[in-house]
């Protein structure tokens, strides 16, 4: 999907990352989206109307009562003559009243307007994030379909550290374009059932430990969205992860592989599965009922045993999903080791990505991939985990077509 065409309205929330906003709507215009913009009080105290008027090449809208604008343009009619809304930057504020239903300024009532679908890319200072009012109107806008892009975490401008910052301007483009496609775009995998494992595993040591590892389950999810939005029916098995559940999939939520396994055969059948799972390689086979005790006879020994591989039970499945896709993290010879991987596993295609220290792909938002198959090695450029999740649904789109 490109943006040509597209029609997009931008809502300019009051926050101090507003003037990433103006590089936003100049980059929407160079690809040759049609800009519209809302601009709240708070947000024209941090750019001003005449920048977003010169960069959007259009009227810039502020007044709920203006009778001129009112007059042009109702605030009906701006709210539905759009693609997609995108609220840059939302606010803790602007959140409050979208999950609330307020409608008193021209924002909060386009928001309550619109038929449209809507993007957020929330903007605050960390407390104000993390606070429970925050995230549980975040869960209530998701939960009506909201799609949300970042924050990321970082410096923030009020001089604390943590989750907060507006997402970069390519990562809002992105989730522009992955909106749009989900609303507007074609359904290759319409009618196709795919299945996505993501995330860590975590093995029992005793009821209250576990051994698990840093998988972050950003890649896993971001396949799983991006699947959905091809028209597939998802279903997600996830370990625990701090990611969001990704919109339109059905996602359960395990701990161990073992249980991993049992959710991904319940599932089937399925046309296509992704394992994206960190799946531990062992568990502990000598697990204990009872919380392990400092005892006198100092640390206790553990034994392990083999985890069940679930991408390669999968792909010798007797209801084997047409295509079968791993993944390798290796921290050296990357591609031989995932050709090796891709005949051991008996799955379809292999996606490699170097996970040595310091390329901060673990838990990273962004990757280095190559896509192994029978044909052939194909290196990807690097790219956030979204986009090489876009790519690899193109990919499959490709078989399924
Ligand atoms: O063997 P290795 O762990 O390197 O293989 C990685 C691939 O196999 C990933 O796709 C991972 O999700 C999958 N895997 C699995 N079950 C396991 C181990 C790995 O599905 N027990």
């Amino acid at each position: 999907m490109t943006l040509a065409g597209r029609r997009l309205l931008i809502i300019v929330g009051g926050g101090i990352a507003a003037y990433k906003v103006l590089e936003l709507v100049r980059r929407l215009r160079d690809q040759g989206a049609a800009v519209r913009t809302v601009l709240t009080a708070a947000g024209a105290q941090f750019v001003t109307p005449l920048s977003l008027q010169a960069l959007s090449e259009n009227k810039v809208y502020t007044d709920l009562f203006s009778l001129t604008d009112e007059s042009e343009m109702g605030h009906i009619r701006l709210s539905r003559e759009a693609d997609l809304v995108v609220v840059a930057p939302a606010t803790a504020d602007l959140m409050a009243r979208m999950a609330t239903g307020q409608a008193n300024d021209l924002a909060s009532t386009v928001l309550l307007a619109t038929d449209k679908p809507v993007l957020i890319a929330p903007s605050m200072n960390v407390m104000m994030w993390q606070h429970p009012a925050t995230q549980a109107n975040l869960a209530t806008l998701r939960q009506r379909g909201v799609a949300v892009v970042g924050p990321a975490a970082g410096d923030l401008a009020c001089g604390e550290v943590g989750s907060g910052r507006l997402a970069e301007v390519p990562e809002i483009l992105t989730a522009i374009v992955s909106t749009l496609t989900a609303h507007h775009g074609p359904k290759p995998l319409a009618g196709r059932h795919a299945l996505v494992t993501s995330g860590p595993t975590w093995e029992a040591i005793d009821p209250v430990r576990v051994i698990a590892n840093r998988s972050s389950g950003k890649q896993g999810h971001a396949i799983a969205a991006a699947l959905a939005a091809a028209g597939a029916r998802v279903t997600l098995v996830t370990g625990p992860v701090a990611e969001p559940d990704p919109p339109g999939c059905t996602v359960l939520r395990i701990e161990s592989a073992r249980d991993m396994l049992a959710a991904c055969e319940a599932a089937l059948p399925a046309d296509i599965a992704i394992c994206a799972a960190a799946v531990a390689d062992w568990r502990v086979a000598n697990a204990s009922d009872q919380k392990l005790k400092k005892g006198s006879d100092g640390a206790p020994v553990l034994s392990f045993v083999a985890n069940p591989d679930i991408l390669a039970t999968l792909a010798r499945h007797a209801q084997r999903p047409r295509l079968v896709v791993g993944f390798a993290a290796e921290t050296e010879r990357v591609v031989e080791h995932a050709i090796e991987k891709r005949q051991r596993k008996g799955c379809d295609w292999i996606l490699a990505n170097d996970v040595s220290p310091g390329t901060g792909v673990f838990g990273g938002d962004r990757t280095t991939v190559h896509l192994v198959t029978a044909d052939g090695v194909e290196p990807w450029p690097s790219a956030l985990k979204v986009e090489v999740a876009r790519r690899l649904v193109d990919a499959i789109a490709g078989v399924f077509r």
